[in-house]
């Protein structure tokens, strides 16, 4: 064992020591005699910009627990720089596998160069990397088809539009992150499904960054330059998408009848809101990627071929589904 590894486990097993834990009942010998026979997962999170996020970090965690995996993980707090630093702590950790959620598409090269040099196997999680970044630098991705995710919204709004005597809608668009693979591919999605249907026009799409307080603000300002020549909001998550019906109750105005509204996500605080008729239109994400993590962190760590994508499955919801059996979403 390498003397970082070690300083890494005696660390650890000062923090245990420290906070008196003694998780399996066994003896503290016994605890660090496994701990050191145990995969170590390093794994970047970008921080707690929403429920769904809290839920994902969540689901990674109690899988670690479940598999047996020892965990290090670290919370970015939405800066590229810092989940940078964090992967190069891994490194000199000599963790067995680094997983990472990169904020934003471009700007990995030179940490994953040293992931690479390091022998480090590497599994991006949730969001992808620039393909412009040399493909070989990491080993698979495990996360959404944004893509499809902006395209069942789109087909969301053709079928809505269909049912309604209306012949124009006039579309504002709250972006996720700017540069984040989620905001590019919702966006494309959505709208290569309604290019060319002259029934619907894009009035703006303005970034409000995964928040619920940019979502309100950016909807605020959306609604003072359009008022009600709004006819949908399209939002690219619900955090933001709560954020906006707020701005949008205080102008007066009724979500989910005055305005047509599509998110993406599934948080459970969304979904009541379609039921109650608040929102149309719910596209699945499901952050709930713990265990294909692990499952990957053990393939990986036992030189075993891995896919090269992993997408879960994902479906959506809307107000022409009967939704009284959906079982409780968990986060
Ligand atoms: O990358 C997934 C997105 O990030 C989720 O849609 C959003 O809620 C989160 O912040």
């Amino acid at each position: 064992m390498s003397k970082n590894r070690l300083g890494l486990l005696l660390l650890a097993g000062c923090l245990f020591l420290l906070a008196g834990c003694t998780p399996s009942g066994k003896k503290k010998t016994e605890e660090a005699a496994d701990s050191g026979n145990r995969l170590l997962l390093g794994f970047a999170q970008i921080g707690s910009e929403s429920s769904w996020r809290i839920g994902n970090t969540r689901s990674v965690q109690e899988a670690a627990g479940r598999h047996g995996i020892q965990l290090m993980m670290s919370d970015a707090n939405q800066k590229q720089e810092n989940e940078i630093r964090a992967i190069r702590q891994f490194i000199a950790y000599q963790v067995d596998v680094i997983a990472f959620v990169p904020i934003v598409e471009e700007g990995w090269e030179n940490v994953l160069y040293e992931a690479r040099n390091a022998g480090i196997p590497v599994i991006l999680s949730d969001r992808q990397i620039s393909d412009k970044i040399d493909e070989n630098l990491y080993t698979t991705y495990v996360g959404a088809d944004f893509y499809a995710e902006g395209q069942k919204a789109g087909e969301f709004l053709r079928k809505k539009a269909e049912n309604s005597e209306k012949e124009t809608f006039r579309i504002v668009e709250l972006l996720g992150t700017p540069g984040s693979t989620p905001a590019l591919q919702r966006k494309q999605g959505f709208h290569d499904v309604i290019e060319g249907d002259s029934r619907f026009e894009i009035l703006e799409s303005v970034s409000g960054d995964f928040l619920r307080s940019k979502g309100k603000e950016s909807m605020e300002m959306l609604l003072e330059k359009w008022g009600d020549r709004i006819d949908v909001l399209y939002s690219h998550n619900d955090g933001m998408t709560l954020g906006a019906i707020d701005a949008i109750e205080k102008a007066g105005l009724r979500p989910g009848k005055d305005i047509v509204i599509i998110t993406v996500d599934g948080e459970q605080a969304a979904v009541d809101l379609l039921k109650e008729g608040k929102i149309n239109c719910v596209v699945e994400c499901t952050p709930m990627l713990g265990d294909l993590i692990m499952d990957l962190t053990k393939k990986l760590a036992a030189g075993e071929e891995v896919p090269r994508v992993i997408h879960p499955d994902e479906t959506m919801f809307t107000e022409y589904d009967d939704l009284s059996e959906l079982p409780p979403r968990g986060y």
